[in-house]
């Protein structure tokens, strides 16, 4: 057994370690540290849990985690690059049942031996701590589905929907203050099992209500509660950590879900109320033709270009095109031209996805530039090559009114001399948009999966 004193000097050295994790992760250089940090942080945490005297059976504990560890090991080893956004939903469903469940525990031991006051703070705890807990749950759930494409990614909409989200919200307090009353003659199950049922429903709701290109901040918010529902776990368990843990990753979600909003132009609240990019009429329908090109023609374009810009899309983490890009990138950037990738905010399908594929692949992280920082630059570009992007270069962004992505910024790749977007088909993007770019007289189709297409190309620059 660890001294209390011991075990609280390693929630401090491990929380200490999470913000070092945080600030890590924020640059690419040192991602790889923060990682570091975070795990070493982490296992301090559950070395101290494990020996300090909260703990009073072994047996269940160890097997737990042997469980729990060997579930999240095979998830990890299996998953894909591509499913990472569902498993961090996944993952977020599980923070959120861990409050529901410890909520109840919570509530259901008395031997807590709290009184007065005390009690009725702890009770708040509970009540609030199950609240986030179950729409963090259902909220992830839905998100899952939506990533995964168990369920269409479209929006949902139900009639009075924001009326209805008041009308949960009115009954959750009124329940809180019924559930307080109850517990002191020793009840409150019902309340409580009715608030849960509530907030179940108020997550399916609200994550059943966004949906197309406005899912990034879902899964960014999604993180966020997950953090809160963390940090009152915390509270219930008087455990000070979880506090510090989960009130980290409750504001940097928080914060990132708000970057998020920026970086497609939606007010926050707009987005999480839901329904977002549906009011507009029909979008605008593409009709025009299609030049198509083949990989000869791309390997003239480039040799003749100077200046070439790389748009990574969700398509290229589908092909696993990363390395072959980065092959391809060396060469040219040996002939002496200028290669630079521009990464929209939300490519891809989850928060730095393209940056997480790069760095992989080695692409140098001094060409990988932000959107903000390239997309005045596209007038002076020979060839943009998009690969697998669709959502994030949709000009009609930009001037179309009516469209569902209407005031989103995007990568303004058709100001440059020629642009080759590789994609199989023309089909639509995350967001089900036509996009007129396609058809634009400086764009090139090559069509074919993005991996082969860039083989075809490296080959022929190779001999
Ligand atoms: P998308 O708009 O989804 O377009 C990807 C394109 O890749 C598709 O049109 C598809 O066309 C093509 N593709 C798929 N597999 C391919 C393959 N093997 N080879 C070549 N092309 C392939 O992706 P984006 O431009 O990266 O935009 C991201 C979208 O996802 C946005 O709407 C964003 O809001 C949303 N979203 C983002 C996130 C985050 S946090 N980044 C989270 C959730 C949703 P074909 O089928 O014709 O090949």
């Amino acid at each position: 057994m660890m001294s209390q004193g011991l075990v609280i000097m390693s929630y401090v050295i491990a929380s200490i370690l999470f913000i070092l994790s945080l600030s890590g992760l924020s640059h690419q250089e040192t991602a790889r540290r923060g990682n570091y940090f975070g795990m070493l942080g982490m296992s301090i945490a559950i070395v101290a849990t494990l020996f300090s005297d909260a703990v009073d059976s072994y047996i269940v504990l160890i097997i737990a985690l042997g469980v729990g560890g060997f579930i999240g090991t095979k998830a990890a080893l299996k998953v894909e690059m591509t499913q990472m956004p569902e498993l961090v939903a996944l993952m977020h469903s599980l923070v959120g049942m861990a409050a529901v469940l410890v909520g109840y525990v919570s509530f259901m031991d008395s031997s807590n031996g709290l009184e007065d006051v005390e009690r009725t703070i702890h009770e708040v705890e509970i009540y609030i701590g199950i609240f986030i807990g179950a729409v963090t749950f259902s909220g992830s759930v839905i998100a899952f589905a939506k990533l995964c494409g168990k369920l269409d990614g479209k929006p949902i909409l139900l009639p009075g929907r924001h009326w209805l989200n008041l009308g949960l919200f009115v009954v959750t307090f009124w329940l809180g203050g019924v559930f307080l009353e109850a517990t002191e003659s020793g009840g409150g199950t019902i309340p409580l099992l009715l608030m849960t049922l509530i907030a179940l429903a108020f997550g399916v709701h609200m994550v059943m209500a966004i949906g197309g290109a406005d899912m990034p901040v879902v899964v960014s918010m999604l993180n966020s509660y997950s953090g809160w529902a963390a940090a009152a776990t915390g509270f219930m368990l008087g455990n000070d950590l979880l506090i510090v843990t989960g009130a980290l990753v409750g504001s940097s979600g928080a914060i990132l879900s708000y970057i998020m909003c920026k970086a497609m132009n939606r007010h926050f609240l707009s987005v999480i109320a839901g329904g977002f990019g549906t009011s507009g009429g029909e979008a605008a329908k593409v009709e025009g033709d299609v030049n198509s090109i083949e990989n000869d023609e791309t390997v003239r374009l480039l040799s003749e270009a100077k200046n070439i810009m790389i748009i990574p899309g969700y398509g290229m983490a589908v092909a696993q095109a990363q390395h072959t890009v980065n092959e391809i990138t060396k060469l040219l950037r040996e002939k002496g031209k200028t290669v630079r990738f521009g990464i929209h905010p939300v490519a891809g399908r989850m928060p730095g996805h393209m940056n997480v594929l790069l760095a992989e692949a080695k692409v140098p992280y001094d060409i990988v530039f932000e959107m903000d920082e390239i997309n005045e630059d596209f007038a002076n570009v020979d060839v943009s090559i998009v690969i697998g992007a669709n959502d994030i270069v949709n000009p009609s962004a930009l001037d179309d009114p009516d469209s569902p992505i209407a005031g989103m910024p995007v990568l303004e790749c058709w100001k440059s001399t020629t642009t080759i977007v590789l994609k199989r088909s023309m089909a639509t993007g995350y967001a089900g948009v036509g996009n007129p770019l396609f058809i634009h007289k400086n764009t090139r189709m090559l069509f074919g999966d993005a991996n082969d297409s860039m083989q075809g190309i490296l080959k022929t620059l190779n001999s």
